[in-house]
């Protein structure tokens, strides 16, 4: 039979120390030297021993604790050993290292980003910098934090102010559209912000350091967490026509912005392509 799910704050406090510890792997191995163990999808879809090794520490420390619940990784995906996710009722959602070329060339904007869905629904996640200690935490219903302050989305109401954050996929085809849709977006906002850190574009959309943010080809990892702390913050977080936020597209951005944004990247086919 399957255990009862436990209440997201025991989730989110779970979540908090096994990120800190992750993250401080992270950070040491950085320190030590960082070079491309691997690639993935593409030549620079790059996969570092950190990656690997923070990973496996993740899954290691939910197993310890939480030894029936299913894990989710970038890296090695569901298998590692943990039950099937319908099999369990809570599975965790474990990025590494969002951020993964930041990692490599030293630029302080990555992150360890780890959510708990409870029956599908994200319910509690963390994303924490590994460079700069910032931590963004939320609970659904329960709120958005960041160093113990509450957060609020910005107020912007005109996207011609908009500051909006984006990235790319790794495949050349996916970029060569991406950046298509780009150009006609710009003349439409204040400006563009392209980081490298989807966890992180989300928790500071969530924070109103950035006004809104979209991508398109973003996997579970990438957003289960930063989702969560955009949605607390009071930002709309879907996709196209009424869908989820997903691969197809995830667009987070202030009620107000969400309308014009989403209508100006459907007008532009922001979900096509390859
Ligand atoms: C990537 C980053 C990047 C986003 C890519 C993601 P990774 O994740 O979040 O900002 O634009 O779509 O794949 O590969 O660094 O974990």
């Amino acid at each position: 039979m399957q255990r009862s799910a436990p209440p997201q704050q025991e989730l989110l406090e779970i979540a908090v120390d096994v990120a800190r510890d992750a993250a401080a792997t992270a950070h040491r191995m950085r320190a030590e030297g960082v070079s491309v163990a691997a690639t993935k999808s593409t030549v620079t879809d790059v996969v570092t021993a950190a990656d690997r090794a923070v990973e496996r520490q993740v899954v290691d420390a939910l197993r310890r604790v939480r030894p029936d619940d299913a894990v989710l990784g970038e890296e090695y995906g569901a298998g590692d050993g943990t039950p099937a996710a319908g099999a369990a009722r809570v599975r965790w959602i474990v990025d590494p290292i969002d951020g993964t070329v930041n990692y490599l060339y030293g630029l302080p904007y990555c992150a360890v980003s780890l959510a708990a869905e409870v029956d599908g629904a994200v319910v509690a996640g963390v994303v924490r910098n590994v460079a700069t200690g910032e931590e963004w935490t939320a609970t659904a219903g329960g709120g958005a934090y960041r160093g113990g302050r509450r957060l609020r989305c910005s107020g912007e109401t005109d996207l011609g102010q908009a500051l909006v954050a984006t990235g790319f996929g790794y495949d050349a085809g996916r970029r060569a559209h991406q950046a298509r849709v780009l150009a006609e977006l710009i003349p439409h906002v204040r400006d563009i912000r392209r980081q490298g850190a989807a966890a992180l574009d989300l928790c500071l959309v969530a924070e109103g350091r950035l006004d809104a943010y979209y991508e398109k080809g973003l996997a579970a990892w990438d957003q289960a967490a930063g989702a969560l702390v955009a949605t607390e913050a009071g930002l709309r977080v879907g996709g196209l026509g009424g869908r989820a936020a997903g691969p197809d597209l995830v667009i987070a951005a202030p009620p107000a912005l969400f309308g014009p944004l989403h209508d100006r990247l459907a007008a532009l086919d922001a979900s096509g392509g390859p």
